[in-house]
């Protein structure tokens, strides 16, 4: 028996509720939806599914900006709805996360209102407030993330209040004790509910400088990138916070966090998992995502996280989000690539993450400029076309709007779904969506790609990434080839006898003892 928590064994599928399924027919995805899904996700592997905000939230940044951290948005939903979700899931045995955005809260919270209407309030610091300098110049030379300057002026207060993203998106203050002992009740009440764990949204961002010092500047292309952010984000002491989060999480048993540690520094995107593996439990590291298509980069991110991590942290990989450009789109709209990717997502030593559509190789979406929503669009448009193309909802049919609403959907369905789409993979035991069906049930029979080791090997051929994954009973090694020429591979010898278990079907892999030929974006497990 693999004693391993479900969260090291099983591969996480995200969810972007507003784009999965409409069953209420406002063109805008829901509970119902997913639920009516789970059958899918079940039947492709899955163990946990992490839900992008699902809470009351006037939507400036699509949830990220939660109003009531106790309720369901009407939109998706009730807290009915949700405990049917929950109650499903369990009985398939898939586990349900929360995406917890509790840097900064909405800024209509009532606890912003509050702290809003006075100095004097009882929640008046738990917002960060801060005078202006000479000029009403603000505090500081923070940014936003999302462009401009990070305060905004509050008449009331005479006061500017710091906002690391929208201005609808209010930092709170996480050195205020009370602000921490009220997000932690957040977290409990949700586990009491049943929930197995949180994603939690810009973790490297909750404490700030507490004297509040200007970052020093560098050259960078974007203002924001032009800073050192040193004061505004990833100050030292913030860990305490992940190893007190850790601490009440593994109250319950197999519980979770998955931090979003939107830093490329590889070094301190590793730190939030604690000095002695006591901070969270898993956090992501961007590097990975932004990798070239090309061996040699892949096996240097991974060897690199690997080494950071070392073997009592458990790492996890993800291709693409909902803030980023597809995988399938950035690496050439290819499905060798694509079968190329999920394989190795889908056997390094880690957890995958899977991003709804990936499995039938949906592209990034096209969005004229008519129906761009994400504020990041708005404002850079055309330099930044924004996020919504990454949003765009799911290709289940060839029917109108692909089978996601009868009515007009939130975001254009991407036009390809006539040719792309779930129910015409279903038919074709050659489709992305079997590929990825047959790699994850692989995934989920194999002690060594759930809990073995990791080796590279160097293969003598630059097009070609190997790694051996090990473990006591099972010894696997996976080949795959980065570039659409066929490409001759000598096995080690201890798998010269080895016997090919996976591949793609079409793949015809020529073998003879350990000497190989593998097929353009041809890919290869073998067992030693
Ligand atoms: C995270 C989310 C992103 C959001 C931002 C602010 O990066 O993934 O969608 O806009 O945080 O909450």
């Amino acid at each position: 028996m693999n004693q391993q928590p479900w969260w090291q064994k099983g591969v996480i599928y995200q969810i972007y509720p507003r784009s999965f399924l409409d069953t209420t027919h406002n063109g805008i995805g829901d509970l119902k939806g997913i639920i009516r899904k789970l059958d899918y996700l079940k039947t492709l592997g899955i163990g946990g599914v992490w839900l992008c905000p699902i809470f009351p939230s006037p939507m400036y940044d699509f949830g990220y900006d939660t109003s009531d951290y106790y309720d369901i948005e009407p939109l998706f939903g009730s807290m009915e709805t949700f405990e049917e979700l929950l109650l499903k899931a369990r009985e398939k045995k898939i586990r349900i996360l929360l995406d917890l955005a509790l840097n900064h809260s909405s800024h209509l919270h009532p606890w912003f209102v509050e702290s809003s209407s006075s100095r004097n309030d009882p929640k008046a610091d738990w917002y960060i407030w801060a005078d202006p300098r000479p000029l009403k110049r603000p505090p500081n030379n923070w940014k936003s993330v999302f462009g401009g300057p990070a305060w905004t002026w509050s008449e009331q207060r005479k006061q500017f209040y710091l906002h690391s993203f929208l201005p609808e998106q209010p930092d709170l203050n996480w050195r205020n004790p009370e602000v921490k002992k009220q997000t932690f009740k957040i977290l409990h009440f949700w586990l009491e509910k049943g929930v197995d764990g949180f994603r939690l949204d810009v973790v490297d961002f909750y404490l700030k400088d507490e004297k509040l010092r200007s970052n020093p500047l560098r050259l960078g292309r974007r203002p924001y990138e032009m800073q050192k952010h040193i004061y505004d984000k990833n100050r030292p002491e913030n860990i305490e916070i992940m190893k007190e989060t850790r601490a009440l999480l593994d109250h319950y048993p197999e519980k979770m966090a998955l931090g979003e540690v939107a830093e490329r520094n590889t070094k301190i995107a590793a730190s939030y998992y604690g000095p002695e593996n006591n901070g969270l439990h898993l956090n992501f590291n961007f590097n990975f995502l932004e990798q070239p298509w090309k061996a040699a980069a892949f096996q240097k991110a991974i060897e690199e996280w690997e080494n950071l991590l070392g073997p009592e942290n458990w790492p996890v990989y993800t291709l693409s989000n909902h803030d980023v450009p597809r995988h399938f789109s950035r690496y050439g709209n290819c499905l060798g690539r694509a079968r190329v990717a999920a394989t190795l997502l889908l056997t390094l030593r880690g957890t995958p993450v899977l991003y709804y559509g990936e499995e039938i190789g949906m592209p990034q979406g096209k969005i004229p400029r008519s129906r761009i929503l994400d504020p990041v669009g708005k404002r850079y448009w055309p330099f930044h076309p924004g996020r919504d193309g990454s949003r765009t909802p799911i290709q289940w049919t060839g029917d109108r709007n692909s089978g996601f609403t009868p009515s007009n959907p939130w975001l254009p369905v991407n036009h390809d779904y006539k040719r792309v789409n779930l129910a015409a993979q279903k038919k074709d035991p050659n489709s992305l969506f079997h590929f990825y069906r047959g790699l994850i049930n692989f995934r989920n029979n194999s002690m060594a790609l759930q809990r073995g080791e990791i080796q590279f090997l160097d293969l003598k051929n630059p097009q070609i990434l190997a790694f051996k994954r090990q473990d006591p009973v099972e010894s696997l090694l996976i080949i795959l080839n980065f570039s659409s020429r066929k490409q001759p591979v000598v096995l080690p010898s201890e798998f010269s006898g080895a016997k090919l278990v996976f591949s793609w079907k079409k793949d015809n892999i020529e073998m003879q003892k350990n000497q190989l030929k593998l097929p353009p974006s041809g890919l290869g497990i073998f067992r030693e």
